[in-house]
């Protein structure tokens, strides 16, 4: 059911950083950005891959992860991502990528979840160090990072309380919490 997969498919940030992700299940991800929509059909987007612990050191230092989690520095050595994807925008195929690289990036996460896996999109990525680190030629403009694993952590939907604060937060149990506004909420009518 797509509401299941949907409502299952949360921004994880704590892995099993042992479980690893091969280079096949990474290009069966790509492929439904692939087959994703694409503003005029252009399809700029490029995607760079990463699966083996010393790229993945590599790309990590370079992202800010849960900025609303103010003493939460990231996930530690142990929890990391154990793949990720970092989507691109060719600017030899358009200036423009609009829309692409978000219907992508959901498309991949779904894809994810229907896997038994979890990720995270982070838009937070230092991406001057970054393209030097992987030495990411300046044809491609870095749009984001999808980093991948087997999620370590629980992430709940709440519904948003009356202050109306949508700000995520972790409970003593280190649960993850992600309050949504209700349906009602979101269709306006008038
Ligand atoms: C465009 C975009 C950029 C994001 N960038 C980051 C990021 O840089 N770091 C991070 O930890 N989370 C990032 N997130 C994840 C959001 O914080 C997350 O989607 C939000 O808290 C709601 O949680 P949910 O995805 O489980 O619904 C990003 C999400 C989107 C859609």
């Amino acid at each position: 059911m797509i509401h299941d997969l949907v409502r299952q498919t949360r921004s994880f940030r704590r892995f099993h950083q042992e479980v690893a992700i091969d280079n096949e299940t990474l290009r069966q991800l790509v492929d439904l950005g692939r087959l994703s929509a694409s503003g005029r059909n252009r399809q700029p987007l490029k995607y760079l891959l990463s699966c083996d612990p010393e790229k993945n050191a590599l790309i990590f230092p370079q992202l800010g992860w849960a900025a609303l989690l103010k003493d939460w520095p990231g996930p530690a050595e142990g929890e990391r991502p154990s793949a990720y994807i970092i989507i691109l925008g060719d600017k030899e195929i358009s200036q423009d990528f609009a829309l692409d690289h978000g219907i992508a990036a959901q498309s991949i996460v779904l894809g994810a979840t229907e896997k038994g896996l979890g990720g995270c999109m982070l838009r937070s990525i230092r991406r001057e160090a970054l393209r030097q680190a992987l030495s990411i030629p300046e044809r491609y403009e870095i749009l984001i990072v999808l980093a991948l694993g087997k999620p370590k952590e629980t992430v709940v939907i709440d519904p948003l309380g009356p202050d109306g604060d949508t700000r995520y937060w972790r409970d003593e149990n280190q649960v993850h919490h992600v309050p949504k506004r209700s349906l009602d909420d979101v269709i306006v009518s008038h």
